[in-house]
């Protein structure tokens, strides 16, 4: 796309599926992007999702690690392949309380990056799954109106209980700002339904949900993290699977008693147990008979894993503090996929028996925000695509990262502080080209099965996945861990395909970046979101896709990946047109507002919140937030939805 996509950036494609309306959306200017005021090594006093501070790679192992690999595909004939796949397999999991952020004032003033950023992946997966909810999900309460037109307030007058959580209160506004952008981008949609009170629960949201975003809601989230209930003072001590399931029934029950689902659509679409495998483990849910007894209920199964924690640190919880430079290797290997998942293969086969799809609801590197370094470095781009690519293979259906505030490391992408917007744009973070390169590597077929190639003799460091349509390998994805700016440990990867002959030459696009440990300036196919504050969304420079030859008469083709890296390779040129073949849909700003935040959702209530098994213990009631922490944040650049008619003008799709 590269230039092709600057030439067309502000064409937009309108999504309801095959209308395609190209317009032009006028450029209000105001695009530059500023650098950081902190040099690197300062001493910095800023929010998280900003801090410059990177750490030192790690060293090379001291055993040897296999550089030249042999990739030998079959045509046809491969066992141990996935399920199939779509190219929407990662999404994003949205804190509610971060919401008017991210995705916009309200139903009338949408980010527009926010538009481009799903605008680009739905060009290469034809949709995007984006969950809204979290820990504030829980005890969000539906009113009328909020005072200056806000979509969300945390209710202070109604802290209650131990954990001193505040509610959050939200309007319908919000679930009009959802659907809004759904006109705009292929964005679907989870909710979640409150659970911390069951008597009765509050289902309010369903009839507006169902009303207003129809069939852009994919499903209904009943209960996040229930096996935390306990730990969090939620239930008595002896709560467990039965009385979960208990509470399920009881969830029905009250629907079909006070009506609050009139088209039966909410009753089909629910997700559970969306445990943390914390204190139940999920076969002890599957085995109360959970998913033959609401089999017409539910649509997905879910739970949710963060691999490490770094609450400590974020909220000093009193325990130790863990260092990210100690943390750093544990993300660079792919052992720590397969020890994370291990524990879900007989979930997701159970899933596969029973016909449901089971999702990973929401991840990141670390709860409790991230680690400084990692979850905002090169690191986290390739853990997350190996991640990502080892959760297809093991037959999740899907995986959400999920996106906090200002305060936290991990976000996929950041809107600025509101004091800021008039001349700050986006921060695209790591965990984005994670996204946008797991999306090509699926591509839009959703017959995509991946396999985690079992090669003899293979490093840790350097796991190969080949993706597989109709059973003929058509991608192969090569990565690189190792960060070795000598060239010495770079991988070469000799794809052969027993069965087949192969193309004169292969397309390779690779995700890039000098050292493991840079922030900022990733290129995918060489195309960045720049540096903090850089980005409106759109990719920036001209995309470049390498066509590397292959050598006929041994029939291979060698790819090479530098350390650290990672490469896509194109096995059939359908294979790569299918994915860049959609013109872009992007949007150019179009309207800024100086209008400062009236959302008084308090940050540390977000950093608190972001699926950390710890906040709404020990830290949400009393936490505060780290030093820095801004408490007005509004994203700088709007889109004025409704004035959307009166400032563009149709052209001619293709340029
Ligand atoms: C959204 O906010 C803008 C700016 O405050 C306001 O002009 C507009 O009326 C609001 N839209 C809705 C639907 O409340
Ligand atoms: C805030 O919480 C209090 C106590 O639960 C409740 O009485 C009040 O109605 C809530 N306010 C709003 C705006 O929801
Ligand atoms: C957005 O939502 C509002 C409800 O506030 C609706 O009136 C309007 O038509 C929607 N705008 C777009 C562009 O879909
Ligand atoms: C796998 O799940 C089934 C169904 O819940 C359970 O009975 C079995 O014990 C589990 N096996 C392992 C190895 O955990
Ligand atoms: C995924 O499911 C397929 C089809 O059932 C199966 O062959 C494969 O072994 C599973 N993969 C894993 C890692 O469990
Ligand atoms: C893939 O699945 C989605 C729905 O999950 C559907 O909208 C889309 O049309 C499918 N794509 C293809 C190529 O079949
Ligand atoms: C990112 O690129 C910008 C623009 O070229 C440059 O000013 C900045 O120093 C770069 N940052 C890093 C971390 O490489
Ligand atoms: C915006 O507000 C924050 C917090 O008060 C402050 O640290 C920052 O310097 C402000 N930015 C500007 C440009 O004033």
């Amino acid at each position: 796309m590269g230039a092709r996509l600057l030439r067309l950036g502000f064409s937009l494609l309108l999504l309801s599926p095959g209308a395609l309306a190209d317009v032009t959306i006028y450029q209000t200017g105001n695009q530059a992007a500023f650098a950081t005021a902190t040099a690197s090594g300062a001493v910095y006093s800023g929010v998280a999702a900003y801090n410059p501070r990177t750490l030192i790679p790690p060293p090379l192992p001291s055993a040897s690690v296999l550089k030249t690999v042999p990739v030998r595909l079959q045509n046809s004939g491969t066992t141990g392949m996935s399920i199939k796949q779509k190219g929407s397999f990662l999404g994003f999991s949205i804190e509610m309380s971060v919401t008017n952020q991210v995705l916009g004032k309200n139903s009338t003033l949408i980010q527009v990056p926010f538009l481009n950023l799903m605008a680009n992946l739905q060009q290469r997966a034809g949709s995007v799954m984006v969950r809204v909810g979290g820990n504030t999900q829980e005890s969000a309460v539906l009113v009328e109106s909020l005072d200056n037109g806000r979509i969300l307030e945390k209710n202070l007058s109604g802290v209650t209980g131990t954990t001193q959580t505040p509610p959050l209160d939200f309007t319908t506004d919000l679930l009009y700002l959802m659907r809004n952008i759904s006109s705009f981008v292929n964005v679907h949609w989870f909710l979640g339904v409150p659970w911390f009170v069951t008597t009765p629960f509050d289902t309010s949201i369903i009839p507006a949900a169902d009303l207003i975003l129809g069939d852009f809601l994919l499903g209904l989230q009943a209960g996040n993290e229930p096996d935390m209930y306990v730990l969090h003072n939620h239930r008595a001590e002896t709560y467990g699977p039965y009385d979960y399931v208990g509470e399920f029934g009881s969830f029905l029950t009250q629907l079909d008693a006070t009506g609050a689902d009139p088209t039966g659509r909410a009753k089909r679409i629910l997700i559970g147990p969306n445990i943390a495998n914390w204190a139940w483990t999920l076969e002890q849910v599957w085995d109360t008979g959970f998913v033959d007894m609401f089999t017409e209920n539910l649509a997905f199964l879910a739970g949710e894993k963060y691999p490490h924690n770094n609450c400590a640190a974020m909220f000093n919880t009193g325990n130790p503090i863990i260092d990210p430079q100690v943390m750093l290797p544990r993300y660079l290997t792919h052992n720590a996929h397969k020890g994370l998942l291990a524990p879900y293969l007989n979930s997701t086969a159970y899933a596969q028996r029973v016909n449901k799809p089971f999702l990973m609801f929401e991840t990141n590197t670390a709860s409790c925000g991230g680690f400084n370094g990692i979850s905002d470095s090169f690191t986290a781009a390739l853990w997350g695509l190996d991640y990502a690519l080892q959760m297809a293979h093991s037959n999740f259906s899907g995986a959400m990262f999920h996106i906090g505030g200002q305060n936290v490391f991990y976000n996929p992408f950041t809107s600025p502080p509101t004091n800021e917007s008039t001349f700050h744009q986006w921060t695209v973070g790591p965990l984005y080209y994670t996204v946008l390169a797991m999306a090509e590597a699926l591509g839009p077929s959703n017959q995509s099965q991946v396999l985690d190639l079992p090669i003899e003799g293979l490093s840790e460091f350097t796991p190969i996945y080949a993706i597989y349509e109709g059973g003929v390998p058509k991608r192969v994805a090569v990565f690189n861990y190792l960060d070795d700016p000598t060239g010495a440990s770079d991988v070469s990867a000799v794809i052969s395909i027993a069965g087949a002959t192969l193309p004169t030459a292969v397309k390779v696009k690779y995700l890039a970046a000098k050292t493991v440990v840079q922030k900022g300036n990733i290129t995918w196919a060489g195309q960045t979101f720049g540096d903090n504050f850089a980005s409106d969304g759109r990719p920036m420079g001209t995309e470049v896709i390498q066509t590397v030859p292959c050598d006929f008469v041994a029939q291979t083709c060698t790819i090479k990946v530098p350390a650290p890296g990672f490469a896509l390779v194109f096995l059939a040129d359908d294979a790569q047109t299918e994915n860049a073949g959609a013109p872009s849909a992007t949007f150019a700003t179009t309207a800024h507002t100086k209008t400062r935040n009236t959302v008084t959702v308090d940050e540390s209530m977000l950093a608190t919140s972001n699926g950390n098994r710890f906040a709404d213990h020990e830290l949400a009631g009393t936490s505060r937030a780290p030093s820095g922490a801004l408490h007005a944040v509004q994203a700088p650049l709007l889109l004025a939805g409704l004035a959307i008619g009166a400032v563009i003008t149709l052209l001619g799709r293709g340029v």
